[in-house]
């Protein structure tokens, strides 16, 4: 599926670990739109990536961030606005997850999982919101996950984490409703070729003793469409939240080929 809009036209976008995976992907569509796109990643990749977009001809700005870091966070956010413009849309999609039995999660895992996943996502959208609020127009889209609606074996920090994205997205949305600010989370099931699914494959290659080709056959078979999920499965349906999507707010959607259905 290819979808055009003009709605994106100069418009500031950003992107949350947008070096490469679905948030490159994203900021690559923003871009092709005629967006002003920035990408953000504490991966100085991001740096080329953007600069990859520009040798295309495309506006974007590529900016080495830690989403965790509250006050990096709202510096960032604040000269992104004073140098690019106000923000339109804003992405979160940096996430990182972890695989291993229940009983072997210390605090360490516990904090990582929720101070990527949660805070930095929170602490993005408080750099965002007063250009949008300030416009009363703008969208926010949250990276939660399939696992965030029902959780997975063996990653239940991660579960929990993802499960706080999507109630954080419900309270923002009533919240900033009167602002006409919308702000949606997407649920991708396993999408393929991409750094969380490396990591949880490798993840059952350990805790289950599967081979690769197992792991991949094992969970294929619970997709009632047959196939995991593509990137531009997902990028299709950002650009769709933050191109069109005018009535939609609060929701947190599955990209899971039916896996998830509620
Ligand atoms: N790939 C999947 O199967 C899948 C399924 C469901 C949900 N998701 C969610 O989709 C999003 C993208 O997944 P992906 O597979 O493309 O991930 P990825 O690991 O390929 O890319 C994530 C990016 O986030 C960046 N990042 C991590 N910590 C950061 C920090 N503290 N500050 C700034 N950037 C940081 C990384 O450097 C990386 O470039 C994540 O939120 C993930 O949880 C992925």
């Amino acid at each position: 599926m290819s979808l055009f809009s003009d709605n994106l036209k100069g418009k500031v976008c950003v992107v949350t670990g947008a070096a490469k995976s679905i948030g490159f992907a994203i900021a690559e569509k923003y871009a092709e739109q005629g967006a002003k796109t920035v990408l953000i990643d504490i991966d100085p990749l991001v740096v080329k990536s953007a600069e990859e977009l520009c040798q295309k001809g495309y506006f974007a700005k590529g900016i080495v961030l830690n989403i965790t870091d509250r006050d990096a966070v709202l510096k960032c956010f604040a000269e992104i606005v004073s140098e690019i413009g106000d923000i339109y849309a804003l992405v979160n999609n940096a996430g990182v997850v972890d695989q291993r039995p229940f009983e072997q999660n210390d605090e360490a895992v516990f904090d990582r999982m929720f101070k990527v996943n949660v805070y930095g996502t929170a602490y993005c959208i408080q750099g965002a919101i007063e250009s949008m609020k300030k416009n009363r127009d703008g969208r926010i889209i949250n990276f939660a996950s399939k696992s965030g609606k029902t959780g997975s074996a063996l990653m239940a920090p991660y579960s929990a984490a993802k499960g706080a994205v999507i109630v954080l997205t419900q309270a923002l949305a009533y919240e900033y409703a009167p602002y006409n600010i919308k702000i949606n989370a997407v649920c991708p099931g396993i999408t393929d070729a991409t750094g969380v699914w490396s990591n949880v494959s490798a993840g059952y290659i350990d805790n289950l003793k599967l081979s690769k080709e197992e792991v991949v056959k094992k969970f294929t078979a619970k997709v009632p469409l047959g196939r995991l999920t593509d990137k531009q499965d997902v990028v299709d349906f950002v650009f769709f939240l933050t191109a069109s999507g005018d009535y939609c707010t609060g929701q947190a959607f599955n990209i899971t080929g039916g896996r998830e259905m509620h």
